[in-house]
Parts: C-alpha cells; structure tokens; sequence
C-alpha cells in the first residue's frame, strides 16, 4: 500500500456553468459563456451549459452520490449571475444565495467537507458589456460578490478559492479568444490578467473577516515544460513558454511582480506603456501577493516547447504528436512525471506553502458496455499513476495537503462542448441518470484505504 497521511484530503471537482444548468426561471443572469456558447462556431456542435446535468435541480441526487462513494470534500463553484444577474444590482438575489445555502447544508449534512471558488469563469455579461476583466471596476464587482457569499456562507464553508486559473480566464479569454468572452488583445489580455489576481488579493481579507478561520487560496493552472532540443532557440522558447503560462501568476503572488523578461518584450512590442504598466496602481503588487494558507494546483499534462510553434499555438496543450497509447481523447499527453517535477518546483518557489490539487483528471469516452457499466480503465490508470506522483513528490518534500478529482461527473467541457468526458460518473444527457463509473468505485476504495495499492 502506498499510503498518504492521515490528515490527506479527498475530493471531487466541479464548477458551476460546466454542471448546474442555467434554471433561468430563478432568474440567473446572463454569463460570458451563454453569450459565448450561443456565437456560431466557438463550441463543438453549438451546445451550451443550458441544461448540462441538471445539477442545479439534481443537487439531492449528487450529494447522495458523493457520500455513497465516501468523497470527503467537494470543490464546486458559484455562479456569479445568479447572485448579481448583470454584476451590478445594488442587492443579491436571495435565490440565488439560497440555492448555495441548501448545497452547503446538504454537504455538511452528508459529512462532506464544501470547498468553495468564487470565480470559475462565468462573468456576469452585463460586466463583459462593462468592459470586463480589463476593466478595473470589474475587481470592485468581485468583491461585493466576495463579501455577500463569504457573509452567506462563511459560518460553514471554511475553504475558500478566490480563482479558478487565471490564466484561462485571461489569456485564453482575452488574448487568444478561444474561450469567453473571445477577445483577441495582448493589452487586453495584461490587464484582465492583473485585475484577476488583484481581485485575489483584495479578496482574501474580506473572505478572512466573514469566515474566521478559514483557509484561503487560488487555483493556478500551471504546466511544467521542457525545451523540445537543447539548442538555444529551444531553450528560448521554453523560458517564454515558462514566463507567458507560469510565471506570469506565480511570481506576482510571491511578490515579485511580472516576470521581467516578458514584460520586456510587451513594452518593446508596444502591449504595455512601460516597466510599470498604467494598470499597474500604487500598493497592487502589495495586495496580489497578499499571505494565503495553500495553493491550489490543476494539472493535466505537460508541454513539450518548440521555437518553431507559433504563439498561439505555444500553448499547454499543444505537445508533439505522442503515441495514441499516451494520450488522453482530449489529446492531451499522459505525463505523470509533470505532476512531479511541478509539485517539487513548488515547494521550492513558494516556501513549503501547503498544496492541494484542485483538479487532475482524464477525458475518455468509455460508455457504458453490456453489461451497463463504464469500464473506464484508462481514467481509474491515469488517476492512480498521478496519485504516486503524488506520493514520490511527498516523500521528497512537498508540501501536498489533499487532492481532488476532476471531475465527479461528466459536464460540459467548454469549447469542446459535451464531446470530453472527464466524469468519474457517467452521465446520460438524454435521461440525465447518474452511474458511477469503475473509476469511481475505485477512487471510493482510494479513499477508504487512504491510499494506492502497491
Ligand atoms: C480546467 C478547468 C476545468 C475543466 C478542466 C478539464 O482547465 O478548470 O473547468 O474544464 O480543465
């Protein structure tokens, strides 16, 4: 038995858009990605989160589940529209709120611990319309949206994430436009990018000052990479890689402001005005690097960098060509040793910090066979080769406090609309009926035994 610490937390992922369905009739405002989704040509077959599992009706349901499967905590998201509708009514709606109360007490009930992010991508469209995250205003929106949902829900959730992988949010939102609200700017994309982890930072008092006790963190997404040859150009475009994906959120929370060989490169291109960018204001770096008790990682895979990718394309997913035994059906490489490498960075750049995962997982198709269960045998060996990465990271120090899958049931995966499976549950979008996939017995036997067999 490869065994994790007693105290080891075990979870489940999900987020808001990608699960609940839009149940406008409680009079959830509109978000970037209706808008989005609803565009000819952003998302695989034109599909949207308007139905997705039915979560926001079906909570009962997937409580029940997650506590069948022994889950000790659950990370799911809120919806911003459906506290502010257009992100700025002077009141919240009560339903709103409401609906994150009965889920909070329904968890609790079920001995599930509730690990909140406030922010997993659903901005209220009446502030994208406003200007969006480029907008400095948009960082005071987040923050009366932090202070009535910490105010709600702080006397029982005591885990707390501020964002959901701000460089999603920025870059792919703003800067290569494949994700909502699909703006293509470099400027834009620098200053949505400051003002998501300014807004972090500004969050994390307000969150502290109504939910004594907690711990608070952010989710980056990071990805450990490697030069694809030694040669100069290689190792090059490997350290921009490194800068554009990485460190561009890391060293502003550790208070080092922005990479300095990037940022050298916007102000020669002319995407910022100077060393000091004008979004930059007085104490900003101050409060982005302001003291948190973990953080929060999501890992898939690795990136593999070549001088000859073009930019866009330079991305985290895009790694050459592996064998098709490696790579998951999003396409995405099977690197285990990434998460290794990443975790044992970390203990390093941010002081022995405690770190949870807040996502790793694996999209498979794998339906249901005849006798009318998923035999999802490549999801269950991605996740328990990724827990020993884990374990090895671990014994060589780093400071992992808790992981969680994602994702608990399959949902609705962005751009690639309801074609990538990561769900440890399988859902039947027709009938919307749950079934736990052998993955998802497996991980309940992980759990119990608080760790991977040999
Ligand atoms: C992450 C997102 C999550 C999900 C997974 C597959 O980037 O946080 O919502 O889409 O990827």
């Amino acid at each position: 038995m490869i065994e994790f610490p007693k105290e080891f937390v075990w979870g489940a992922a999900t987020s808001s858009y990608q699960i609940e369905g839009a149940a406008w009739e409680d009079g959830r405002g509109e978000c970037i990605w209706d808008r989005f989704a609803r565009t000819p040509g952003k998302v695989l077959d034109g599909l949207n989160g308007d139905v997705a599992c039915d979560h926001y009706h079906r909570w009962p349901q997937d409580v029940a589940l997650m506590k069948e499967l022994g889950l000790q905590a659950y990370r799911f998201s809120i919806a911003w529209p459906r506290i502010f509708p257009t992100g700025s009514e002077s009141k919240p709606l009560e339903a709103g709120l409401a609906f994150y109360d009965r889920l909070t007490d329904g968890l609790l009930e079920a001995g599930i611990t509730p690990w909140v992010t406030l922010y997993h991508w659903d901005l209220p469209q009446g502030l994208e319309d406003a200007g969006g995250w480029p907008n400095r205003d948009t960082v005071d929106a987040f923050l009366r949206l932090t202070e009535v949902v910490s105010k709600r829900l702080g006397d029982r959730v005591k885990h707390w994430i501020t964002h959901n992988e701000p460089w999603c949010a920025g870059r792919l939102g703003y800067e290569t436009g494949l994700h909502a609200p699909g703006r293509t700017s470099v400027p834009d994309a620098l200053a949505a990018c400051h003002h998501l982890l300014l807004s972090h930072g500004q969050a994390v008092p307000i969150i502290r000052a109504n939910s004594p006790g907690a711990e608070v963190g952010i989710t980056l997404n990071l990805v450990p990479a490697v030069p694809a040859s030694p040669s100069e150009v290689d190792r090059k475009a490997h350290q921009r890689f490194d800068a554009w994906f990485n460190r561009w959120f890391m060293d502003p929370l550790v208070g080092k402001g922005y990479p300095a060989d990037l940022l050298e490169e916007y102000v020669r291109d002319g995407h910022v005005s100077g060393m000091e960018p004008d979004f930059v204001k007085d104490g900003d770096y101050a409060a982005m690097a302001v003291e948190c008790d973990f953080l929060g990682i999501n890992y898939y895979s690795r990136g593999i960098i070549r001088a000859e990718v073009p930019e866009e394309e330079n991305a985290p997913r895009t790694v050459p060509e592996p064998p098709d035994d490696v790579k998951t059906d999003i396409g995405w490489e099977v690197y285990p040793d990434g998460l290794y490498d990443l975790l044992v960075r970390l203990r390093d750049d941010f002081d022995g910090l405690p770190i949870y995962i807040t996502e790793n997982g694996a999209a498979y198709h794998t339906a249901p066979s005849d006798d009318g269960v998923v035999h999802d045998g490549k999801r269950l060996a991605y996740l328990d080769s990724h827990l020993r990465a884990c374990h090895r990271a671990m014994a060589d120090g780093a400071p992992l406090a808790g992981y969680f899958a994602w994702s608990l049931m399959d949902n609705f995966e962005w751009q690639e609309g309801y074609t990538q499976r990561f769900g440890m549950v399988w859902i039947d979008y027709e009938t919307q009926e749950r079934l736990p996939k052998d993955s998802a017995r497996w991980y309940s036997k992980v759990i119990a035994r608080n760790g991977v067999e040999d």
